[in-house]
């Protein structure tokens, strides 16, 4: 089935609930790995909202994902108490060990790198998760195994 019938699918009986466009575009994520496109449009007629504010909300919020993921996800805290231990540099490292920037896939699928603004780890900052694993006090030691586990 294309993806704006299994977006119709998973939304039928979620009509119901107060403020049903963020969980509707959760259980969307949750079964594509990613908001596809032509889901938007259908939740759009659903709840009677313009495409635009749909469009909107999924780039508001970074947990949506426009595109399929790569085979490993790294989330770097990007909020204040991770900036004040280096955050910045920590990410600036990464993305050009790993060959792609903040936000995006690497050609390869190898990898996913996104920013998160608190991962509740700030007393090891600066923090991250590798395919949902937290990892802390990220210094060139952790960013090394961070990048042998992407790219064996
Ligand atoms: Fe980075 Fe809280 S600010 S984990």
């Amino acid at each position: 089935p294309d993806a704006a019938a299994q977006t119709r699918n998973i939304i039928a009986d979620m009509t119901h609930l107060e403020g049903p466009l963020l969980p509707m575009l959760h259980a969307v994520q949750a079964a594509f790995g990613h908001v596809p496109q032509e889901a938007l449009p259908v939740i759009a007629d659903t709840l009677n909202i313009s495409n635009a504010e749909i469009h909107g909300v999924v780039s508001f919020y970074h947990d949506f994902r426009r595109a399929p993921a790569g085979r490993h996800v790294l989330k770097l805290c990007r909020a204040e108490a991770c900036q004040s231990m280096g955050s910045e540099a920590v990410a600036a490292k990464l993305t050009a060990l790993l060959g792609v920037r903040s936000g995006e896939t690497s050609p390869d699928q190898a990898v996913t790198i996104e920013p998160v603004y608190c991962l509740g780890l700030c007393s090891c900052a600066p923090a991250a998760l590798l395919d949902g694993e937290p990892i802390g006090r990220l210094d060139d030691e952790r960013i090394v195994a961070i990048v042998e586990r992407v790219r064996p």
